[in-house]
């Protein structure tokens, strides 16, 4: 089957091309980050704008790149949720008059399926296997029995992970977002140089909680101010991204031995850091588990990623209807009874 796949759940406008929910051929993002960077974050309203303006010309060049003309298309995946209600609906509004337009079907897709699958675009990962989603929205661990089939095991109870990265570059003086900034810029640096807090580290739970590691970053910066660039910055960096993928990793750590999980995918912007995936790759390697995290590309929002569980309903028969809405908020182990 082809498919067409649309996302617009925040601030990039996404259309793909996708073969049997496999072969990517086309992918096309157009971000909006230069805009909202001015704000210090994403304004929803100029979001939904960008992505009015930004949608036709993205479709048309993903079907350009693919080869094919409308004519070839035989379904469209949208992203449904969660996400900005206006974003979303620009994108789903287009699928549904695609569809329509065409007389093909179409399925709105959950925004964290789509991460949760966008490995399968490079290679399959047997079910039943234990997902750490990891974005600007979302920080989860997640059973996954099937597509559709989601039981989240644990979450963040404040901030995502994404979020801490962002809000914590802000606090240091950098641009938004910052997540990929303060990446590079803890390669450099020292890990051992601040002892940030470990949230939750030792609760018993597999929750996650970030708000209090931002504090604490506003609370170093205050006391002793860095300089951009400097060694200083690199090591208030590396101690931050310590933090973070300690916890990262210990709850994912406890989540596979409760589980007896021997899979473990790694999803989500956040899963394009340079610490996460080495630290996941050596936890991974030392408890025998089976790792597959999507090469860099394809970790941030995409479409592509849509078509891999779009392709999945749409050839077993899920279909959604016409009358169908987005949906700002959705919980990802409700889909069995919403969806199948
Ligand atoms: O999945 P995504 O593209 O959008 C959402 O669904 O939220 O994730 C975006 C998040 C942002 O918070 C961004 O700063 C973060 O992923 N991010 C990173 C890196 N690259 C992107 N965070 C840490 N290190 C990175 N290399
Ligand atoms: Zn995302």
């Amino acid at each position: 089957m082809i498919l067409l796949a649309i996302e617009t759940s925040c601030d990039e406008t996404a259309a793909a091309v996708v073969r049997d929910g496999r072969d990517i051929l086309s992918s096309v993002i157009s971000s909006q980050i230069a805009i909202h960077a001015a704000y210090g974050g994403v304004v929803p309203e100029i979001a939904s704008r960008k992505h009015l303006e930004s949608l036709a010309p993205v479709v048309n060049q993903a079907l350009r790149d693919a080869g094919v003309g409308m004519e070839a298309l035989e379904g469209v995946a949208v992203t449904r949720g969660p996400g900005l209600s206006g974003a979303l609906l620009v994108g789903f509004s287009a699928a549904k008059a695609i569809a329509a337009a065409r007389k093909i079907p179409f399925v709105g897709v959950h925004h964290i399926e789509g991460h949760l699958f966008a490995t399968f675009l490079e290679q399959e990962v047997p079910f039943p296997f234990l997902a750490l989603v990891v974005s600007g929205g979302h920080t989860h661990l997640y059973h996954v029995e099937g597509f559709g089939n989601y039981t989240t095991l644990g979450r963040t109870i404040d901030d995502a992970a994404g979020e801490a990265y962002d809000k914590s570059a802000k606090i240091m003086g950098m641009p938004y977002p910052g997540g990929a900034l303060i990446d590079r810029m803890a390669r450099n640096g020292n890990p051992d140089t601040i002892r940030f807090p470990r949230p939750l580290l030792h609760d018993g739970t597999l929750n996650f909680s970030f708000s209090g590691l931002k504090t604490a970053v506003l609370q170093q910066v205050a006391k002793s101010p860095v300089a951009i660039p400097s060694q200083a910055a690199d090591d208030l960096c590396a101690s931050f991204q310590e933090a973070v993928c300690h916890v990262l990793a210990a709850k994912t750590e406890a989540a596979i031995r409760q589980t007896g999980a021997t899979r473990l995918v790694v999803a989500g912007g956040v899963a394009c850091n340079s610490g996460l995936r080495s630290r996941m790759a050596s936890l991974c390697r030392r408890l025998g588990v089976e790792l597959s995290i999507p090469p860099p590309s394809l970790c941030g929002d995409n479409a592509a990623m849509l078509a891999v569980p779009g392709d999945y309903y749409l050839s077993h028969g899920v279909v959604s209807p016409q009358s169908l809405d987005v949906t700002a908020t959705w919980n990802m182990d409700s889909i069995k009874e919403t969806l199948l």
